[in-house]
Formats: structure tokens, C-alpha cells, sequence
């Protein structure tokens, strides 16, 4: 694996699975792979799991970790090729870029959606500067379409915790006061198909997300109607996606907010969430602190996912 940013750069999910559980129970077995060896962690947003869950992953490997904050002590970047730079960004990326690739032998780059121009959003734009001149291989820690290490956390813990070979797996849209990108419910669709699950998704009219990741998946309006009989509950805010309302927030309407009744028409369901989470928006605080709850086994299995990357990647160097 040269480059991590899709459920594609991992493989046969199924081997990967399977690494990912050896990297589990022996998580320091590989720790003279990373000497010598420097990751680079470039922040455009803030982050507390991917943060701490990929440094851990790289000293469990036993490399050395930088981290860059780019809006906080770095100089402010100028992203666009023609602009005469006469403003408030005294570096441009272009420049920026290959010096930090020299410093490092992995990237990870985290650039949420910016929500300007859905064009530059959905082509990755920042993402493919850094995997075109940076020389180094690049690991997405959620760019603007995707959160592939996320999804390859979620999956795990599916794995882990599901009840039937193939499960019902369902991802709800949640009410949040803020505009949030669709990276997380995106890339946790494409890797739910690849798994093979039964995949439902239910949110609102007005927030289908793009098509592309959507296409042969039930899309089900009534949120009490897709919970019935799901072994798996992934509850998420994402903005809209079509046009003309792509990055906006159409609705805050808490009955859609993920709560006990809404769990208990479930086929004993477990309740998910990436995390950050707003409770009582996404979810009550009944529902996240009940034994159901997989949101902290989900957050520490970030490490696995990091680490099975991390691994993947030092080995091909
Ligand atoms: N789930 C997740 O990526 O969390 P952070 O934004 O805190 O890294």
C-alpha cells in the first residue's frame, strides 16, 4: 500500500481484518519496523482521536512523530495556483508541501471540506496536492469526502461485537446546530458495502448524499421504520449535498434524535458513533451511556486501524 484515503488502497477487507486483529493482541511486535522512520501529522482541523490514536500507532511501531497544526504556529497557507499573494498568507502549499515531505517518510493529512466550492471539496483537492508533491506516502486522517481510518475502526468493531454473520447495519442522520461535512457517513457507506452488510440508510429529504457512494443502498425517510430489527446503529450529522444547498443545515428537528425508544425497536441494537458527539442533539445521554453503547471500544480500536495502516505502509518502503 503506497497511499491510504480509500477502502480500495486496503485490499481484501478480509486479510486486512485479519492483520488488523494480529496488530490487536500483540501490539508491540513491530516495534523495531518504524526505527529511524518519522511520521508527519499535518492538521488543517482540530482532532483529539485521530490525533492521539495515530501517534500511538506509530510509537507502538516504534517510529518518531511530528505533529504540525497548521493553523496554529504554522505559517497560514495559500491553497490556490495564480493568486497574487499580497494578503494574509505569506506560504503557499506548493512550496509548503515537498519541504514537509522532506522531513518525514509517512504523512497523514487531515483537511475536512471547506464547504466553498463542492467541485474542489469532491476532488480532493488539498489531499491530492499532498499525495502529488509531497514524494512521501500520504494517509488520509479525514479529508473532505472520506474518514478511512474511522470506517476501518468501524468495521473492526462491527466484527467484533456483531451477533449474525451478515448484519443489519444502519446509518442515521442526527440533528446538529453546525454545518458538518459528509466524510464520515460517505466513506462508512463505502465501507459497509464492501463488507457486504445489509446497509440502511435514514435521514430527512434533503440530505441524500452523493450518489456515488449511495448507489444499490435502501435509503429509508422513516427513521422508526429503519431501525426495526438493526443489529447496528450509526448515528451521524452531515450537511446537504445537493445543490443548491451543498454544506448547509436544512433542519435541526430533534425528533431525530437517536433515543431509547427509537433503540428499542432494534434488534437488540448496539448504538455507534464516530465521536466528537453533541448529546441530547445525536443521541440522549441514556443511549450513549447504556451497555449498547459501543462508542469507546470504537474509539480505542482507532489505534488498530492506524497501526494495521501504518504497518502496511513501513513494509512497503
Ligand atoms: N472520530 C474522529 O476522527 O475524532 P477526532 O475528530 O477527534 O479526531
Amino acid at each position: 500500500m503506497r497511499n491510504f484515503t480509500t477502502v480500495q488502497d486496503i485490499g481484501n477487507l478480509e486479510t486486512a481484518l485479519e492483520k488488523a486483529r494480529y496488530v490487536k493482541q500483540n501490539p508491540y511486535a513491530d516495534s523495531a519496523l518504524g526505527k529511524n522512520k518519522t511520521l508527519l501529522l499535518i492538521f488543517f482541523n482540530s482532532s483529539l482521536r485521530t490525533r492521539l490514536s495515530t501517534q500511538k500507532a506509530a510509537l507502538n511501531l516504534g517510529m518518531n512523530v511530528i505533529v504540525l497544526d497548521i493553523n496554529q504556529g504554522a505559517w497560514k497557507l495559500e491553497t490556490e495556483r495564480g493568486v497574487v499573494m499580497d494578503g494574509d498568507k505569506p506560504e503557499h502549499i506548493l512550496e509548503a508541501i515537498p519541504v514537509m515531505g522532506s522531513y518525514c517518510d509517512i504523512i497523514g493529512v487531515r483537511s475536512f471540506a471547506r464547504f466553498i466550492s463542492k467541485e474542489d471539496d469532491y476532488s480532493e483537492k488539498i489531499l491530492n496536492q499532498f499525495i502529488r508533491y509531497s514524494g512521501k506516502p500520504v494517509i488520509s486522517m479525514e479529508a473532505a469526502t472520506r474518514h478511512p481510518l474511522q470506517s476501518f475502526a468501524d468495521l473492526i468493531t462491527i466484527e467484533e461485537y456483531k451477533p449474525v454473520a451478515r448484519p443489519k447495519v444502519v446509518l442515521s442522520w442526527a440533528p446538529h446546530p453546525k454545518s458538518l461535512p459528509q466524510a464520515v457517513p460517505n466513506s462508512f457507506v463505502e465501507w459497509m458495502k464492501a463488507a457486504g452488510y445489509e446497509i440502511v440508510i435514514t435521514h430527512p429529504h434533503g440530505y441524500e448524499l452523493d450518489p456515488r457512494f449511495t448507489e444499490g443502498v435502501k435509503i429509508e425517510y422513516d427513521q422508526d421504520k429503519a431501525f426495526e430489527g438493526a443489529h447496528f446503529i450509526y448515528g451521524k450529522n452531515w450537511s446537504a449535498f445537493a445543490d443548491p444547498h451543498y454544506g448547509k443545515v436544512l433542519s435541526t428537528d430533534r425528533n431525530w434524535t437517536i433515543d431509547s425508544r427509537k433503540m428499542d425497536l432494534t434488534d437488540n441494537g448496539y448504538f455507534m458513533h464516530c465521536l466528537p458527539v453533541r448529546r441530547n442533539m445525536i443521541v440522549t445521554d441514556q443511549v450513549i451511556e447504556s451497555p449498547r453503547s459501543l462508542v469507546l471500544p470504537e474509539a480505542a480500536n482507532r489505534v488498530v486501524s492506524a497501526q494495521t495502516v501504518i504497518k502496511e505502509i513501513l513494509l512497503g518502503l
